[in-house]
């Protein structure tokens, strides 16, 4: 049997979801044929990790200058792209003018702008690309689905969607590139875009409007000052500072040995710092956000997202005219690792809740299973989707292109320029996503 044949560019702290997969569980109908990234030290690190735990056979790894020449030598039926989100509309492209198919990590890119090269790309080549929002394949997120689209709640009028993260992985986004809104577009576009995507598809609407505010309230040196905590603010990293020991916003990149070998030791090759300190200046992302977005449909959206809290979750609330949904997560966030396990944290609580109420009608909870694995569940989900020579049929629409993609980018686009401008932006100003459709699933 032929191997489908994936190359990878960016082999970061992300990249196991697809290697190891391609190298482990789909070997048969996989192959890994290239590795692509600015250092030398993460791509090898990550290829003699799938040599020694899979068997493989040692593969050519490429420079990023040296991409195009991976294509032409390595000839990849599809590439992955899990470069940082201002990257990744460079590297989709290229690869489809190459003729490969694209997978791309969320967000599909940060802009407008990016997005519109994409979409002339697709059209262009006739290749595809997929988003892959992982987030769609939680087992609560697929009974939410299941029940909005069996008219449980009749149709839906409103959505109420609150974010918290915690000051263990929320500080995450404020100690390297994720923490300049040129690079991920701010938590509007890098982490948002899986909670849009989620509502979009929930509720099978196309967002029209966005009107956000947004600050940087609790990050950056300014807010630590004014709260009495200059002392946090006196070291430019953590990692080899004695004096940042104690401080609980600390990363020690030398404490973990994935931390330390993935990044610690690729300082010199690629001059990445991955533990900057979370209270510096010139931090240009908000931590404390707020939008309100009317759909195609005419629902309407009040979403909110702070990454500065004592724990860690959402819980939405979904109104129709038949009734209602509430569904909450707690999470037990994750302590950032780099690591492809998630280190839990022993005093937090995790979980789910689903609750159904009809007019005139008392509520029910509905049990929601929650595994343990990456992403509640999600990922290896995802990864059967993608790998699969015969993916499980799938009845939910949770596979997404790059229309999909860009119908939850566009909010937190949208979002920035409101954020900018104090007006509220219409999506289609932006880019001018099939006007003709009101309902995400007419999208690709
Ligand atoms: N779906 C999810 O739940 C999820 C989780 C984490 C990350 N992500 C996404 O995955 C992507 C990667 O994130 P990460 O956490 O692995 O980041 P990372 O910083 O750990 O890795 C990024 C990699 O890209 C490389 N890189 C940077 N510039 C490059 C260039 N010009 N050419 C080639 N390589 C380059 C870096 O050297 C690094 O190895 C991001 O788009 C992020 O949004 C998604």
């Amino acid at each position: 049997m032929t191997k489908h044949k994936y190359a990878v560019v960016g082999t970061g702290g992300r990249i196991p979801m697809f290697i190891d997969p391609i190298a482990g569980l789909y070997r048969d109908t996989s192959e890994l044929v290239g590795l692509c990234d600015l250092s030398a030290t993460r791509r090898r690190w990550h290829l003699q990790r799938l040599i020694r735990e899979y068997g493989i056979d040692p593969i050519p790894d490429y420079a990023a200058e040296d991409f195009d020449a991976m294509l032409k030598e390595r000839r990849p039926d599809t590439v992955i792209v899990c470069v940082p989100d201002y990257l990744h509309h460079d590297y989709i492209v290229r690869s489809l003018e190459f003729g490969a198919n694209v997978i791309s990590e969320k967000p599909l890119t940060i802009d407008a702008e990016k997005f519109a090269d994409i979409d002339a790309a697709v059209r262009r080549t006739g290749r595809s690309v997929r988003t892959t929002f992982n987030y769609r394949w939680a087992p609560g997120a697929s009974q939410v689905r299941q029940l909005i689209a069996s008219g449980a709640i009749g149709t839906v009028k409103h959505v109420d969607f609150e974010y918290m993260l915690n000051t263990s992985h929320g500080a995450d986004y404020f100690r390297r590139w994720h923490s300049y809104k040129k690079f991920s577009g701010g938590l509007f576009v890098h982490k948002a875009t899986h909670h849009f995507d989620l509502i979009n598809w929930w509720i099978d609407a196309i967002p029209e409007t966005v009107f956000a505010m947004g600050d940087l309230v609790f990050y950056g040196k300014e807010n630590a000052v004014a709260r009495g905590q200059e002392a946090l603010t006196r070291y430019p990293r953590y990692t080899g500072v004695p004096e940042s020991e104690g401080d609980p916003f600390r990363m020690n990149l030398e404490g973990d040995p994935t931390l330390k070998a993935l990044y610690r030791d690729a300082e010199a090759d690629s001059g990445y710092l991955r533990d900057e300190n979370v209270f510096r200046d010139g931090i240009t992302i908000e931590d404390s956000m707020s939008a309100t977005v009317r759909y195609r449909t005419g629902a309407m959206l009040s979403y909110s997202l702070n990454a500065y809290c004592p724990c860690e979750g959402f819980r939405v609330s979904i109104s129709g005219d038949a009734g209602r949904l509430e569904y909450a997560e707690r999470h037990a966030a994750h302590i950032i690792t780099g690591d492809r396990e998630l280190k839990i944290e022993p005093n937090a609580s995790r979980g789910a809740s689903l609750r159904l109420q009809n007019l005139f009608s008392d509520p029910q909870e509905i049990p929601v299973h929650m595994p343990e694995s990456g992403h509640g569940g999600a990922d290896p989900l995802i990864q059967e989707q993608i790998f699969s020579a015969n993916p499980p049929p799938e009845h939910l629409g949770r596979n997404a292109g790059h229309e999909q993609g860009a119908a939850s980018l566009l909010v937190g686009a949208a979002a920035n320029h409101s954020i900018k401008t104090g007006t509220p932006v219409r999506i289609t100003d932006l880019f001018n996503l099939r006007p003709e459709c009101q309902r995400l699933s007419q999208l690709i």
